[in-house]
């Protein structure tokens, strides 16, 4: 009899217990229930996300292929222009030089001098037109490379002789350090040694007194060229703009008529297209340091 009003008691808590469970399972299914719908807006809004980050990436490349074209399309412009302009240049710029060295029959001093500042114009103007055509180019990736093997001591050499006349004009020490022997470097000769030719350019430019070097260093896998000068330096809070085309630090304004400010962008576009990088530092009054690292292949 005990035995079984124990069993009876134990069926009534256990039962009890049993109420209770099944109490705690469905307010625990209901939870999870809660969390299963809340699950499913947040993988709906998630898919949606996932939509509209797609949908954003396709007009994003939509927008950059656009851009392209229309920065190929400004290319082409500018090469219709740029060639539409230099047609008339070249042979006013042939006449004038007739006229200057008396092809065509004795001239005045007077006239001379003054045929002599139309033909500066005239070669100014046509440095521009290409300068800016460059630009354009690089700017979308336009320019062609004539790729091959380029003797950086016959290319320096030349930049050297070209540059040292105007150089020792200006009573300033030109030092060189060029190798004989230097590995050959990958790349196209022309703008390699324009990219040269802008950099002893506004070394000669900025330069007052002092030296102007320029060396080259080769080292396992690249060719480092520098070009040091002791002229005016760069003053701190130019430093980050003189990279941006048709950037002129304050100077003189006879010094800033003397360029457009496309130099140094059309070196680093080249450099760039080279797969070689930049670098340059220089102190305020002091001098500056330019040059570029390209490697081998
Ligand atoms: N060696 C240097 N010493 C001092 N300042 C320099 C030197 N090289 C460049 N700069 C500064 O950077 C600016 C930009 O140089 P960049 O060669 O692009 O233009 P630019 O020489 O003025 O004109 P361009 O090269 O078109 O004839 C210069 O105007 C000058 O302020
Ligand atoms: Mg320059």
């Amino acid at each position: 009899m005990k035995n079984t009003n124990q069993s009876f008691k134990i069926c009534l808590r256990d039962r009890k217990e049993l109420v209770e469970l099944k109490k705690q399972l469905e307010e625990r299914t209901r939870e999870l229930e809660a969390k299963k719908t809340e699950l499913n807006t947040k993988l709906k809004e998630a898919e949606e996300m996932r939509i509209a980050t797609l949908n954003m990436m396709g007009d994003l490349d939509e927008a950059l292929k656009e851009l392209k074209t229309l920065d190929k399309l400004k290319a082409e412009f500018m090469n219709v222009a740029a060639h539409e302009l230099k047609t008339p240049l070249t042979p006013m710029i042939a006449y004038i030089d007739m006229l200057i060295t008396e092809k065509k029959g004795k001239i005045t001093p007077r006239q001379k001098e003054t045929l002599q500042i139309v033909f500066k114009n005239l070669e100014r103007l046509k440095r521009l037109i290409n300068d800016v055509l460059d630009i354009s180019r690089l700017e979308a990736k336009a320019m062609k490379m004539a790729i091959k093997d380029v003797n950086i001591t016959i290319l320096l050499r030349e930049a050297e002789e070209e540059y040292r006349p105007a150089i020792e004009k200006k009573k300033l020490k030109f030092i060189t350090n060029i190798p004989s022997h230097l590995p050959n470097a990958k790349g196209d000769y022309g703008r390699l040694r324009q990219a040269v030719g802008n950099l002893l350019n506004n070394a000669l430019k900025f330069t007052e007194k002092g030296t102007i070097t320029l060396t080259v260093e080769a080292d396992k896998d690249r060719i480092k060229v520098t070009v040091t000068d002791t002229g005016i330096g760069i003053k701190e809070k130019d430093e980050p703009k003189i990279f941006q085309k048709f950037y002129q630090a304050e100077t003189s304004p006879e010094r800033k008529a003397q360029g457009t400010g496309l130099g140094l962008p059309i070196v680093k576009g080249i450099i760039e297209a080279h797969k070689g990088k930049m670098f340059f530092s220089s102190k305020y009054g002091k001098g500056s340091t330019f040059g570029f690292y390209l490697p081998y292949k």
